[in-house]
């Protein structure tokens, strides 16, 4: 034991485990802390370090030495640590599915698909070491070879949020670490337990000291992240006030990246063509899963007038009738939300939805004592806030993500373009999904519709890991995926080597030395 610091391996299994930063391969304690609460219950899930600008700067030195030696490993290698985590992920699953449910209040059985949405990124990068990186381009000189070749840009700065708080730490770490970043991560400060987790599964996998860091806390712990200067990409998740300022901050900085992916006022499109019992249930997913707190859940149903009455009469009797119970219960749709702050902060969504004239059709907004499970009275609970309005450009309600079971259905006449043109005229384009079955107005839909993520008689939630994943407009600029995370955690080199033992140019130009003598 040295100061601050303690040696070996904090005792496994949530309950008991005392909780650290990781920095520099050691677990390091902090002198303020904030404790983690169990949203359903109110009840403390332990306390945790709150990290500091300097717990930040030792972080980032850390994983700036660590990164030459990391770097100088084989893809293969790298991965190797990835395949035991994947290992234990699997494993682990029903386990680390109820931590995720006890720190967040997703009901159990999304609290699994959280764990097995980390192992498939796992999987993915860690299977991606063995597949090709970069491509052979052909050269105008026969003697010419043309590569395009990747490299790790180096510390990587990941900040993560709490709605998947096992998942979406690995979409940006697992592909970072194979690519050969070293990493340091700040998760969401509402779910340290599972961010311990994960450090636990870090260390235990044996990735090499100083290359994954990890520091608990608050924004200003983010905030020293964003604006270290050793830091060269930024991967951020979270909302878009957040985001917007980190793009901005990262923007003035010469050789810096940020890659954001942040929320949406997310619509699901019901047209004249649809089959209601495709509809209904893709709506009923679409806004009030997780509790409406996926940056993909819908807050507009835009419902073709012909089977407004019908698809209404059903949606309204399924908002009335979700079960909103204890997540731990298995025959639970919805579990409360995050926390005190933001119940109030969906309140007041619900009320401006009156103030603005919003005919209000479901009002769950506080749940009956009778609704609220024994032992959970402190819990945030609400559940569906339902409502009708015509499409005004000046109704804050439908223009501004509120992140819960908040929705507005929306009636529109005409064709798909009319359709198309409410689903774009919002500031966001995350995801969305039109339930159709004319295949015209399906791909008009989905040349038109101003999205990262669409679907077609589906709910606009559940996307999988091996698909771009991210947004446009104000929703991100669309790189937190598998796949197109790659692009922003390494660079590209153009590196073409002569064969001949002469110089041959490309575009005709001249290789000749020319001389004033001639
Ligand atoms: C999020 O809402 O922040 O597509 C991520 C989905 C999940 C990821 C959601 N795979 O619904």
């Amino acid at each position: 034991m040295d100061g601050g610091k303690y040696w070996g391996r904090p005792e496994r299994r949530f309950g008991m485990a005392r909780h650290a930063h990781y920095i520099d391969g050691e677990w390091i304690d902090g002198e303020e802390t904030f404790e983690s609460e169990n949203p359903a219950t109110g009840e403390s899930l332990g306390s945790f370090p709150r990290g500091t600008e300097a717990d930040v700067a030792a972080a980032v030195d850390a994983a700036e030495s660590a990164f030459e030696e990391w770097r100088g490993l084989s893809y293969i290698d790298r991965a190797e640590h990835l395949w035991d985590v994947y290992t234990e992920l699997k494993d682990r699953t029903d386990e680390l599915g109820e931590l995720v449910t006890r720190e967040c209040g997703k009901e159990i059985n999304e609290g699994r698909a959280d764990i097995v949405e980390a192992a498939h990124m796992v999987e993915w990068a860690a299977g991606n070491a063995r597949h090709p990186h970069g491509d052979v381009v052909p050269s105008e000189i026969g003697a010419k070879d043309a590569y395009m070749r990747r490299k790790p840009r180096g510390v990587v700065g990941c900040i993560t949020p709490w709605n998947f708080p096992i998942a979406i730490p690995f979409w940006h770490m697992a592909v970072a670490l194979v690519e050969g970043n070293t990493v340091v991560w700040k998760p969401a400060e509402q779910t340290p337990k599972c961010a311990h987790a994960i450090a636990e599964l870090m260390v235990d996998a044996g990735i090499p000291e100083d290359v994954f860091n990890m520091v608990q806390g608050y924004g200003d712990a983010g905030a020293a992240i964003v604006d270290h200067d050793a830091v060269d990409t930024v991967l951020f998740t979270g909302s878009a006030e957040v985001g917007h300022g980190i793009a901005d901050t990262v923007g003035g900085t010469p050789g810096k990246l940020a890659a954001c992916e942040m929320g949406g006022k997310n619509a699901v499109v019901v047209t004249d063509e649809a089959d209601l019992d495709i509809a209904v249930p893709a709506a009923v997913l679409s806004a009030f899963k997780t509790t409406g707190q996926r940056c993909v859940s819908a807050e507009r149903l835009i419902v073709h007038t012909d089977v407004y009455e019908e698809f209404k009469a059903r949606f309204v009797e399924a908002a009335e009738s979700v079960a909103v119970d204890d997540p731990l219960d298995e025959g639970t749709f919805m579990g409360p939300l995050i926390e005190a702050e933001h119940r109030e902060k969906v309140t007041a969504y619900n009320e401006l939805a009156r103030e603005e004239g919003a005919d209000v059709l479901v009002d769950r907004t506080e749940l009956g004592d009778e609704e609220i499970p024994k032992g959970h009275e402190d819990g945030h609970w609400i559940g569906p806030f339902v409502y009708e309005t015509e499409y005004d450009p000046d109704l804050r309600c439908i223009h501004e993500e509120v992140f819960g079971p908040h929705v507005a259905l929306i009636e529109y006449e005409g064709g798909i373009e009319r359709a198309v043109e409410l689903q774009n005229a919002t500031p966001y384009g995350l995801a969305g999904s039109i339930i159709s079955e004319d295949y015209r107005q399906i791909n008009h839909y989905r040349d038109h519709a101003e999205l990262g993520l669409a679907y077609g008689n589906l709910p606009c939630i559940g996307a999988e890991v091996q698909l771009p994943f991210g947004g446009v407009k104000k929703s991100g600029n669309g790189y937190p995926s598998a796949r197109e995370i790659i692009e922003a955690v390494t660079e590209r080199t153009a590196w073409t080597l002569n064969n001949a033992d002469d110089i041959q140019l490309a575009q005709g130009l001249s290789a000749e030395l020319k001389t004033g003598d001639e």
